[in-house]
């Protein structure tokens, strides 16, 4: 039997990106299809070109009751501030699960996620039980729960480079410094001025520097990851591409490591991983091999600075920092393959 499965937000860019691995994914069936937009149930290919001659798949006007009936599961594609609405109505189905790809699960404290977000949160006791969704670091609480917070894009690009560093308890607290750059598909597609072609393309600039809200979740599970509080600084940039994350870490390390142990650290808690490939030594990611993936690639390097590692990481931002980890996330809710219906 396959698991029915609905999207909320659909419309959006991770909207459409989750309903086109959903499309060929062997185990799910694809149930709803919600957009606030509409007065009327649409085809959904009238709606999103992508879609043409998907005759019989139609989005309907959003009712979270509607939802609810048709689905086991439901994927939150929707701005911060949404899904903490939502979620509690959802949850009172016993058999519901929910995979949210805004930040309203994401930091522990219902504080943090005000200072941040300047919104209140209104369901801070599920806080407590939501599931920070980063597979390769959490897949067993991942499996056993029903409300999961999928990472942010900077955020998964940035903890899969550093977590071995973290878990070995080998960063200095200070002085970690992440370089980080994102395609225009990053900011949703609702209209912004500075998100019109002619100011991205042919353009680059750094923005939010050291005040991007992505920092607090950065840290939040950096110090679940090495039991310790460590700080960055964050300098996030736009560059004119659709889509692709590319993130530049200069990690401080708290004792000297040589260029071997620097990597065997990192084959031991990645060799096995499906879907984070280490690079060979000199050779860099890049985001057009990345691109449409659910793959995070590393490159490694022993900085020319005794005591720093380098890190460089590339994701799809819409695959392995939205959709694609979305879906990895509903495989292991669901007891199904990780890998399955996803590109690595
Ligand atoms: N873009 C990325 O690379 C990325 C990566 C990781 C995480 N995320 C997160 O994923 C979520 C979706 O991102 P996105 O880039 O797809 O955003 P988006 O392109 O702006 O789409 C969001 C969708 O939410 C729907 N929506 C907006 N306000 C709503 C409301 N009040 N009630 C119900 N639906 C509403 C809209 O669809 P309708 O108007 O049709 O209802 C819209 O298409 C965000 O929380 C974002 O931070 C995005």
């Amino acid at each position: 039997m396959k698991i029915k499965v609905g999207i909320v937000g659909v419309t959006g860019y991770v909207g459409q990106e989750l309903l086109r691995i959903l499309l060929r994914h062997p185990a799910v069936s694809v149930e709803y299809l919600g957009s606030r937009q509409l007065k009327k149930p649409a085809p959904a290919g009238e709606l999103l070109p992508s879609f043409r001659g998907t005759n019989d798949l139609k989005v309907h006007p959003f009712r979270i009751t509607s939802a609810l009936d048709a689905c086991e599961l439901l994927f939150l594609a929707l701005p911060h501030g949404i899904a903490m609405e939502l979620a509690p109505q959802i949850l009172r189905k016993r058999t519901a699960r929910i995979v949210d790809l805004s930040a309203d699960f994401r930091l522990r404290s219902a504080g943090q996620y005000q200072q941040t977000y300047r919104l209140k949160h209104k369901a801070s006791p599920l806080l407590r039980e939501a599931v920070y969704g980063l597979p390769e670091w959490n897949r067993d609480k991942i499996s056993r729960s029903r409300l999961v917070a999928n990472p942010g894009c900077y955020p998964t690009a940035v903890l899969l480079g550093l977590a071995p560093l973290a878990k070995e308890r080998l960063l200095k607290r200070e002085g970690l410094t992440v370089d980080a750059k994102s395609g225009a598909t990053g900011a949703g597609r609702s209209l912004k001025e500075d998100l019109l072609f002619c100011e991205v393309n042919e353009n680059l600039r750094a923005y939010r520097v050291n005040a991007h809200q992505h920092i607090p979740e950065m840290e939040q599970q950096m110090k679940e990851l090495s039991g310790a509080p460590i700080r960055m600084s964050f300098v996030p940039h736009f560059v004119p591409i659709n889509r692709g994350l590319y993130a530049t870490i200069y990690a401080p390390l708290s004792r000297p490591l040589t260029e071997r142990q620097l990597r065997s650290i990192y084959r031991k808690w990645y060799s096995k991983e499906p879907f984070v490939r280490l690079l060979p030594e000199r050779v860099w990611p890049q985001v057009k091999s990345v691109a449409g993936s659910n793959r995070c690639e590393i490159g490694l390097q022993r900085d020319r600075q005794e005591q720093r590692a380098l890190i460089i990481t590339a994701i799809d931002n819409l695959g392995k920092g939205a959709a694609g980890q979305a879906v990895q996330n509903m495989n292991l809710l669901c007891g199904l393959e990780e890998t399955e219906g996803l590109l690595g």
